[in-house]
């Protein structure tokens, strides 16, 4: 998988790129991440990228010219153009799995006011991670990044992602290590008991009393 990211801030993206499993994504060959400043496509002076919003109101508008320019710089006919504003649809784990099949994503991260309306020609899909108001798309970039590229085949184990909250309508269950006895707080004994099959029917028990707890909305 290829995953542009189009941004006028670069190095918001270098942890993200050089840490923890991310960066063993990458050095796999599991996948190819380049972040491409949008500044580098303007051809006005100054490297100008926004202007005023016509009309009047606050802030600055990021302007056609260099985001069409940096669009279709990586564009090819399977790429997937993502932008990231707080009006998109709600990413969730259904939408990271999607992803996570497409050959070619670009990332497009807005600052300021917005994006002039006439970006969203080029964009397949507008995504929002929460219904809060952030100061640019990087933070959600980066959270499609690795919420994507750990659901890649081959970047985490199989095991890992098949009982993790969400996938199947249930969050988690609760996990333990070593000691056994901790301040007085033990370790459930179903867990030492070396029995599969109890272990597995608890923690069935434990992702449906935890589920019904804290996220009811989500139980089907
Ligand atoms: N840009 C600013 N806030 C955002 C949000 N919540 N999601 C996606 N992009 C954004």
């Amino acid at each position: 998988m290829k995953i542009d990211v189009l941004t006028l801030f670069p190095s918001i993206f270098n942890i993200i790129i050089e840490s923890s499993i991310i960066k063993r994504a990458i050095d796999k060959g599991k996948v190819e991440i380049n972040i491409i400043n949008i500044r580098d496509f303007s051809d006005y002076s100054n490297s100008q990228v926004d202007d005023t919003p016509y009309g009047g109101g606050g802030g600055m508008v990021l302007m056609c010219d260099p985001v069409f320019k940096a669009i279709e710089s990586v564009k090819v006919d399977n790429s997937k153009v993502i932008m990231m504003t707080p009006s998109g649809s709600v990413f969730n784990q259904k939408l990271a799995y999607d992803f996570s099949k497409f050959e070619h994503i670009i990332l497009l991260c807005g600052h300021y006011e917005g994006f002039d309306e006439r970006i969203k020609t080029l964009v397949d899909l507008e995504v929002s991670i929460g219904d809060y108001v952030l100061t640019g798309g990087e933070l959600p970039a980066s959270v499609i990044i690795d919420s994507v590229v750990r659901l890649i085949p081959g970047v985490i184990s199989e095991e890992s992602l098949k009982s993790e909250s969400f996938t199947d309508s249930l969050l988690d269950y609760p996990v333990y290590t070593k000691p056994r006895v901790y301040r007085g707080m033990e370790v459930p004994e179903v867990l030492l008991s070396g029995d599969h099959k109890r272990i597995e029917e608890y923690r069935k028990s434990e992702r449906l009393r935890i589920t019904r707890e804290k996220r009811a909305d989500i139980l089907k």
